[in-house]
């Protein structure tokens, strides 16, 4: 045998990654062969120790432990670490106006109730009355009529209805909506408020071991679809909201922000079925024709 094949600390990298030469799959192999030199680098880089592997070790073993059917510690670990964010991103590069994905998180776990437009998803009517408006339309401007808008929000709290089955009703700030004929959506809800992410777990010491808070800024979440477009897994945020500058898991876009004005209009408040004062926001999506690319702004 060739003392080049064997294993040292200058050609590990290389050794290992001609093992994986073999790999049926090419993508696979890019993956894996890729993955190993990064890994590799990153070793000798901060010269890991051996209680330093163990601890690494103990700690992913105690991220896996702490996933149920309900809870993805992983997820929430990609997300700190920024990787969720940056592989949304690269798989959703959108310029040309399009609206900008970003992550979907844990809590979109139930189906959202489909609800007429103009509904308030407020089912416990707590929180600053808000009117939510918007539109759906391709790049070319044109209204995309029936497309589908699925919104789920925190309460004024900071808490979604899954994380408060015994204070909020079930499907509390969910909703389900189409488009009108002119790609047109409506409903009232609330101003949610920023909120922790879950800290009780792994990702939680992480957190305190690097001196990071825990919090996301206040945000409604979308997801719109329509048949013939790309389907975008989107947020609005709340412009004043504590934490925009600092959202735990790297979630904020700019061209997502939104003021969320108050209008004092006793008759507009009368007509939304709002009681006065009330707050409102708008959102216009792009959605990108499936099967165009990312055109450059
Ligand atoms: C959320 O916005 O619901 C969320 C996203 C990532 C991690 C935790 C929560
Ligand atoms: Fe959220």
């Amino acid at each position: 045998m060739e003392s080049a094949e064997l294993f040292s600390e200058e050609r590990s990298a290389e050794v290992v990654a001609a093992s994986l030469a073999a790999t049926p799959d090419p993508r696979l192999r890019r993956v894996l062969t890729s993955l190993v030199r990064h890994l590799h680098d990153f070793v000798k880089d901060v010269e890991l120790t051996e209680a330093e592997w163990a601890t690494a070790i103990g700690y992913l073993t105690d991220t896996g432990k702490t996933c149920t059917d309900t809870r993805q510690e992983f997820i929430l670990l990609s997300d700190v670490l920024g990787v969720s964010m940056l592989v949304e991103t690269i798989n959703n590069r959108a310029g040309g106006g399009l609206t900008e994905s970003t992550v979907e998180g844990p809590f979109h776990m139930v189906a959202s109730p489909p609800r007429a437009l103009g509904a308030d998803i407020a089912e416990d009517g707590k929180g600053a009355p808000c009117l939510v408006t918007g539109s759906v339309t391709g790049p070319d401007g044109r209204p995309v009529p029936g497309a589908t808008v699925d919104v789920w929000q925190a309460n004024d709290e900071g808490y979604y209805d899954v994380q408060q089955p015994d204070v909020q009703p079930a499907l509390n700030l969910r909703g389900l909506f189409t488009a009108d004929d002119e790609g047109r959506f409506w409903f009232r809800s609330i101003v949610p408020r920023h909120y922790p992410i879950p800290q009780d777990g792994p990702v939680g010491r992480l957190l305190e071991a690097t001196a990071r808070h825990p919090n996301r800024p206040a945000h409604i979440h979308f997801e719109v679809s329509a048949p013939g477009y790309r389907t975008v897994t989107t947020h609005l945020f709340v412009a004043d909201t504590p934490y925009i500058d600092s959202d735990a898991v790297f979630g904020v876009k700019p061209s997502l922000v939104r003021e969320f004005p108050t209008v004092d209009d006793p008759e507009r408040a009368a007509r939304v079925g709002l009681p006065n004062p009330f707050r409102t926001v708008n959102f216009d999506v792009v959605l990108r024709p499936a099967g165009a690319h990312a055109q450059e702004d």
